[in-house]
């Protein structure tokens, strides 16, 4: 395989792809084909933009006949997915986006790549990222005595059971891959993420959001009590996963990838504050009173936690980094690029974000 198309490379989990792919292997070809929405953003690649083996294309996942001319131009044999509309919060204020982007999207891409391999399977992989969402939501309480396998964590044949207009569009996009194994053949691999933190996340998720508005003294909007649980993984962990799986997963198959690592939201809140202020050289305690509880969010899932045995077990990936580790991590840098902070968060999406908070 050498021509790979990576779909919204831009946006944080892409960028983190990219960078890994171009990096590792200079004898691909890397295109990042992107829309460069609001969540995208070419500065995260800044770093390997002039690299030869490295091309960005601007364009839209649902222009199919663009889509076509990539394809060929650059005679592409594999591609990672990742253009998304990502955010639960948007996709209930405008669930049509979601469904275009996201479902449409996809099935523009299939499409493409169908088309454009006809059937010569050999050596063509269609990967597609997909998110722990697509199945529901589990209980806060676990079983006893605590099971790896069962009811308490989601595994590759739990049924899909999709809350939001988010993950429902997600389930769509997935179930269209599969379809296109099942009926056309393609070689198509599924994978089934936990929440992702890290560098170049954009600041209206939890954990970048939370660390900007401690750095400026703004509430922290938790959603209803705090209550609930994600499963938390480091993105350059998911980085990893990725390329073992594009490389070495089996065609048809569906991974799921997870951190092993549970938190409940007011957790991590106290556990960012407790991070930042003393980065800051603030003392201990001087941000507590910025937690503000708001309205939750609607359908809010309760707890997500993914069980990535087969993972483990079939091609040895394991998460690497210890959370506060991750954490740690994961502040400082937001601290030391402030200026990446700044260029995202000042116009258009400081409008968005304070409509978004007053009406909470
Ligand atoms: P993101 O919102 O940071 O980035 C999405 C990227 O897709 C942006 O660069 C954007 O410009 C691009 N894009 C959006 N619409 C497009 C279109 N129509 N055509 C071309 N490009 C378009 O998202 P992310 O958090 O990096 O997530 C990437 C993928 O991983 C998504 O498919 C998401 O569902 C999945 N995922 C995310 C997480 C997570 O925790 N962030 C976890 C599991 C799975
Ligand atoms: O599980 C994987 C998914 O994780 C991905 O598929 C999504 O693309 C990604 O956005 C993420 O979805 P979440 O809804 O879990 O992430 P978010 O960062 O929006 O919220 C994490 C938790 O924090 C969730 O329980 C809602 C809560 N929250 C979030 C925000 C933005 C708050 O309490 N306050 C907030 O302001």
């Amino acid at each position: 395989m050498n021509n790979i198309l990576i779909t919204g490379g831009a946006g944080f989990i892409g960028s983190h792809v990219v960078r890994r792919f171009v990096n590792k292997y200079p004898q691909y070809r890397i295109i990042n084909l992107d829309a460069l929405t609001y969540a995208g953003n070419l500065a995260n690649l800044d770093d390997i933009k002039d690299k030869p083996n490295y091309t960005f294309v601007k364009a839209d996942i649902c222009d199919f006949e663009t889509i076509c001319a990539v394809f060929a131009q650059y005679a592409i044999d594999g591609v990672i997915h990742l253009a998304a509309e990502s955010h639960v919060d948007r996709s209930i204020k405008d669930p049509f986006t979601f469904a275009r982007t996201n479902v449409m999207g996809t099935l523009s891409l299939l499409q493409a790549a169908k088309h454009h391999w006809a059937g010569d399977w050999a050596d063509k992989r269609f990967y597609h990222i997909s998110t722990d969402e697509v199945y529901g939501a589990l209980d806060l309480d676990k079983p006893e005595p605590p099971a790896p396998f069962g009811s308490a964590f989601f595994r590759e044949d739990t049924p899909y059971a999709p809350h939001s207009p988010y993950s429902a569009s997600k389930a769509a996009s997935d179930h269209f891959v599969r379809a296109f194994h099942d009926t056309y053949g393609l070689p198509t691999i599924v994978t089934n993420c936990s929440n992702n933190y890290g560098p170049y996340q954009f600041p209206e998720k939890l954990i970048p959001l939370f660390i900007n508005n401690i750095c400026k003294n703004k509430p922290l909007p938790v959603y209803g009590k705090g209550e609930n649980v994600r499963d938390w993984l480091y993105v350059e962990d998911h980085a990893r996963a990725i390329d073992l799986i594009f490389h070495r997963g089996r065609v048809g198959d569906t991974y799921n990838i997870g951190g092993f690592n549970e938190w409940k939201n007011i957790d991590i809140v106290r556990l960012l504050i407790r991070t930042v202020d003393r980065l800051l050289g603030r003392t201990e305690g001087t941000s507590d009173h910025l937690i503000t509880y708001v309205t939750d969010r609607a359908g809010h899932d309760l707890r997500y936690a993914i069980d990535s045995t087969k993972l483990k077990t079939e091609l040895g990936w394991e998460p690497s980094l210890q959370f506060e580790e991750g954490i740690e991590k994961t502040v400082r840098w937001y601290l030391e690029h402030q200026e990446w902070m700044e260029n995202i968060t000042s116009g258009d999406y400081e409008k968005y974000y304070e409509e978004m908070y007053q009406n909470r």
